[in-house]
């Protein structure tokens, strides 16, 4: 696609560098990256374990600044905005293990980041519920606590509860590593649909070739550095690079 006709990009890394560093070592875990993300598409990054992937995705989600470059969102380079609202409203973040609060029923997990921004837990049960239909999950899920579903049920209320969040930026780590190959293809769907439907940015960083197939683009990360890969080539990727873990 033509690159001037596309509308300013929601997230956008600028010279992204990250180095983790204590008194005995440091480690360059991302180097350099320079990409635009843009709404309504889904992007998926794949690469070798300890190739940066879940640090890319940290620095997007305002756990932490790079050391180098700017992640820039909607025009403000995440360095100049106060990180905790950042990561309430702007983004949020689905994990492979799936983070819920474990003493919490489902519907107060989703509650959660609607109190958090001050709505009354009447009106944060009255977005929680819709936003619990949006993932197709039953009522009958409300009261449950997340011991009380399965993997697949468990990552669309961690799911659920991240739209309630607002954010129009979906970031997933190995949204499909702890589910079996069915449900991890319907939570595929649903992060799918939500870009296309509804309008999200959604990054999913993967070792699952199903993603990479359906994603809008597909990125490579490789020793910290990320570089776009062409549809034509994603076959040639060695199954191999997918599944390594070292
Ligand atoms: N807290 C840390 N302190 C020091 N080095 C770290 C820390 N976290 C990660 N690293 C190093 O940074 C590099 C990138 O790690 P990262 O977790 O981003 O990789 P990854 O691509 O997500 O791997 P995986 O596929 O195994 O999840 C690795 O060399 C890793 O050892
Ligand atoms: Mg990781």
């Amino acid at each position: 696609m033509d690159q001037m006709s596309l509308p300013e990009p929601i997230l956008k890394l600028d010279n992204v560098s990250y180095q983790y560093s204590n008194k005995y070592q440091s480690v360059d875990a991302v180097k350099e990256v320079n990409t635009d993300f843009h709404e309504g598409k889904m992007y998926a990054i794949i690469g070798k374990s300890g190739s940066g992937k879940s640090t890319l995705l940290s620095l997007m989600a305002g756990l932490t600044l790079p050391t180098e470059g700017q992640v820039i969102y909607r025009g403000t380079p995440t360095d100049e905005v106060n990180l905790d609202a950042y990561r309430r409203q702007n983004v949020t973040v689905v994990y492979q293990s799936f983070n819920l609060f474990p003493l919490m029923t489902c519907l107060e997990n989703v509650c959660f980041p609607l109190e958090l921004l001050g709505k009354s837990p009447k009106e944060a049960a009255v977005v929680a519920r819709e936003q619990i239909a949006h993932v197709n999950l039953p009522e009958s899920v409300y009261k449950r606590f997340p011991s009380m579903i399965s993997g697949g049920e468990k990552q669309r209320v961690a799911i659920a509860r991240a739209l309630a969040s607002g954010a129009k930026v979906i970031l997933a780590d190995e949204p499909t590593g702890n589910l079996d190959v069915a449900n991890g293809e319907k939570i595929v769907d649903l992060l799918w649909h939500l870009a296309h439907d509804d309008n999200y940015l959604v990054i999913v960083v993967t070792h699952d070739l199903g993603i990479t197939r359906v994603a809008d683009e597909v990125m490579q990360m490789s020793d910290g550095y990320l570089k776009p890969l062409l549809l034509d080539e994603l076959p040639a990727i060695d199954a191999l690079e997918l599944n390594e873990q070292a």
